[in-house]
């Protein structure tokens, strides 16, 4: 698996692991009583024997203008197609039914990030009339029709919903681009993605202020040029109509308003669009290994049919309930378990402008309180901040989860405990959802009415997802060797992406050349599908995810890709090379370090800063790096290849492991002292490592 024959190399996953088995946890019973998976037959339901026809169960979920003739069409493997022959339109599943039954139902609950400012209810009646005029804006005034793309760059509003509904309404491919993005990083995507139109907002609240996020769509869109992109239209949303709330002008002709324009639709009614089952809904851009983000492309009646099936079996979720996703709408989690699964639900979807702790850590917990929320979505990054800035907090409010979800990255089982014990008070169930931006929706986690929870674990596959740990030679590693590998799933399943958008051969090379034997293969038995997570599985099955195989960064749950990272620092002119590395945080699990080496004769003062503002430029405050390292050379092997596995064990505190082979070994110490040393003067020396956290360090970039 080492492309330099001069380096002796383990791949991260086939380090074996060492950890206690954690004790089981049985899901409180009055959870088991009301929900909606508790009677076991369901397992059967979806066992092997019963694949493909199993996830009828899911489809039949929602309303379909016509009925699928086949389940899963493999003649184009590994491009699979589900419900073909199946038409219907994911927005009129969304709202549309849901006004029919019941009007006044609370479809949306907005909460603004200042406490002061009003909570918004939205019903399913309201819902459908904002989607249906924003529709007929975007057919009329922005010219849009079915299969067109169109970028979205917008934070936390219901505008943003309101927005994706109207596309699907249309069969319009929407591609949000995570708010809090660079204006060059929605750039590329505008370009990738071929879309002629942006829809933006002025500003919104983080952390207490008002952001200018306009400015960002001035910066997407030279971007987009510099990539032959045109952009003909930026709608931009006001968080208060009427009201501007950037500094940045509006450019005549090009950037409209959306509240100026939208009283001409009033009352307009737009005819959602009957799509085929296997029409693509959105796309959203995931880092890997190498620079250019991937637009995973999602399906219409696959993904729709997956996210519901799952919201309802693992979230719980029943028409009656007020269920809060604290994550972004930007990425994928968001999608599926914000917009698209609990609204195909008709339920009430709580969307959160603003971060966890404003003003304190105790607001989430006033928001659940004040809302009635009973099921809690969130990530361990998330978890781990509100706990070490409120420890005690849960415990003032008067609110009760049945059933809380996490999301994005593992779970310590101590953060899980806390999670279990002083956010659920000891009530609710918790339920570990493992997947990727590229799966849709749930790979791994426990039914949560009929399998125990295991802290640190996400449980056995789910329902339908039959998951498989193989070594590097396809042999697949067994339950309960204690030995971790590439976890695949054998099957396809219906919320799988469809292919990478403008790239079928990156679709293949990423996720299926690694273990497929025949390309010519029309049999889904021959394409196990590669998630790029290193895993284990003990013996009864529940698969702990040790993290990305490939040169991910996942900080605070989101996948920043090192060749991105490194590329924006060589935007800056002075720098000759530059490798990113992650360093484990207790907060966020990992952050980003970067290192870099200067061109001959320049001088290093400031450089820092500017490889940071490069970083943030390109992608986002998000990727910000923790430290930047000037050096004067990188640790190379004779092939001339960056090891991070050097650096990365440097920033960590943590062995260095054998260097005598590098062609550079003399330098590895003097960067080892500066950049130690000017850590410890900082006060920023971690934690002991554990067993996983070392091995993943000391094997960073192997592959
Ligand atoms: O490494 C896994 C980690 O997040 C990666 C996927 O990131 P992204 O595509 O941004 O999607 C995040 C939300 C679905 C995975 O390859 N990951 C996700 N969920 C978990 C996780 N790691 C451990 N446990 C999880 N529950």
């Amino acid at each position: 698996m080492t492309e330099n024959s001069d380096e002796e190399v383990v791949s991260e996953s086939q380090i074996a692991v060492h950890w206690r088995e954690e004790e089981y946890y049985p899901p409180p019973p009055a959870f088991v009583a009301q929900a909606n998976a508790n009677d076991p037959a369901i397992l059967d339901r979806f066992a092997e024997d019963k694949f493909p026809d199993c996830f009828t169960e899911y489809a039949d979920l929602l309303d379909w203008d016509r009925r699928w003739d086949t389940v899963l069409d493999t003649s184009q493997a590994p491009f699979w197609r589900w419900f073909t022959g199946g038409r219907l339109n994911a927005c009129f599943n969304c709202v549309d039914r849901h006004a029919a039954a019941d009007p006044d139902k609370t479809a949306i609950i907005w909460v603004p990030e200042l406490e002061e400012d009003e909570t918004l209810y939205i019903s399913y009646g309201d819902l459908l009339r904002r989607v249906n005029e924003f529709a007929a804006l975007l057919q009329d005034f922005a010219g849009l029709k079915t299969g067109d793309r169109v970028t979205l760059h917008m934070p936390m509003v219901p505008e943003l919903p309101i927005t994706m509904l109207a596309c699907a309404r249309l069969g319009i491919i929407h591609s949000q681009v995570f708010g809090g993005f660079s204006g060059n990083a929605c750039g590329t995507r505008i370009a990738d993605s071929g879309s002629r139109v942006l829809i933006t907002m002025d500003g919104y609240y983080r952390a207490g202020s008002i952001t200018d996020h306009k400015v960002k769509a001035d910066e997407a869109l030279a971007e987009a040029a510099r990539l032959d992109q045109e952009v003909d239209k930026v709608l931009v949303w006001r968080r208060q109509p009427g009201q501007y709330a950037s500094a940045t002008p509006m450019a005549d002709g090009r950037d409209f308003f959306v509240d100026d324009l939208i009283g001409k639709y009033a009352g307009q009614e737009v005819e959602p669009v009957s799509m085929d089952a296997t029409a693509p809904l959105f796309l959203m851009y995931t880092s890997g290994t190498t620079g250019r983000p991937k637009g995973a492309q999602h399906s219409t009646g696959g993904y729709l049919s997956y996210v519901a099936g799952t919201s309802k079996v693992y979230q719980d979720i029943h028409p009656n309930d007020v269920y809060w996703c604290m994550a972004d709408i930007g990425w994928i989690t968001g999608h599926s378990y914000i917009v698209y699964g609990p609204l195909a639900l008709g339920t009430s979807t709580v969307i959160y402008e603003g971060v966890p702790n404003y003003p304190d850590g105790g607001r989430p917990w006033r928001i659940a309180q004040k809302l009635g929320v009973n099921i809690f979505h969130t990530s361990p990054t998330a978890i781990r901040m509100l706990r070490k800035v409120g420890p005690d907090e849960p415990a003032k409010y008067d609110y009760q989860f049945k059933n809380m979800t996490t999301v994005g990255e593992p779970i310590e089982p101590e953060v899980w405990r806390w999670y279990y014990s002083s956010v659920g008070k000891g009530q609710a169930a918790i339920t570990d959802t493992w997947w990727l931006t590229e799966t849709g929706g749930f790979l791994g986690s426990t039914v949560p009415a009929l399998q125990p929870m295991k802290p640190g674990s996400c449980g056995p596959g789910a329902l339908g997802i039959f998951p498989v740990i193989y070594d590097e030679n396809r042999n697949e590693i067994p339950a309960g060797s204690g030995r971790a590998g590439n976890i695949c799933i054998r099957n396809p399943w219906p919320g799988i992406m469809q292919t990478v958008w403008g790239q079928p051969e990156r679709f293949l090379d990423v996720y299926y050349r690694k273990y497929n034997a025949d390309p010519d293969s029309k049999d889904w038995h021959d394409w196990p599908f590669l998630c790029g997570d290193g895993a284990v599985r003990s013996e009864d099955g529940y698969i702990r995810i040790l993290g990305r195989i490939d040169d991910v960064i996942n900080v605070a749950g989101h996948r920043l890709g090192t060749k991105e990272l490194e590329s924006a620092a060589l935007t800056v002119p002075e720098v000759a090379e530059a490798a990113a590395v992650p360093v484990i945080d207790d907060i966020r699990g990992r952050m980003v370090e970067m290192y870099v080496s200067l061109k001959p004769g320049v001088v290093p003062d400031g450089m820092e800063a500017k490889v940071t503002t490069a970083i943030e430029t390109e992608i986002g405050k998000i990727a910000r790096p923790k430290n930047v390292w000037i050096v004067p050379d990188m640790p190379k092997t004779r092939s001339g290849k960056i090891m991070r596995r050097v650096i990365a064990s440097v920033s960590n505190f943590a062995d260095v492991g054998d260097v005598t082979t590098l062609a550079n070994p003399e330098i590895v110490e003097g960067i080892r002292q500066h950049v130690q040393k000017a850590k410890v003067d900082k006060g920023d020396t971690p934690r002991p490592l554990t067993d996983t956290e070392l091995a993943e360090i000391q094997s960073f970039g192997n592959e």
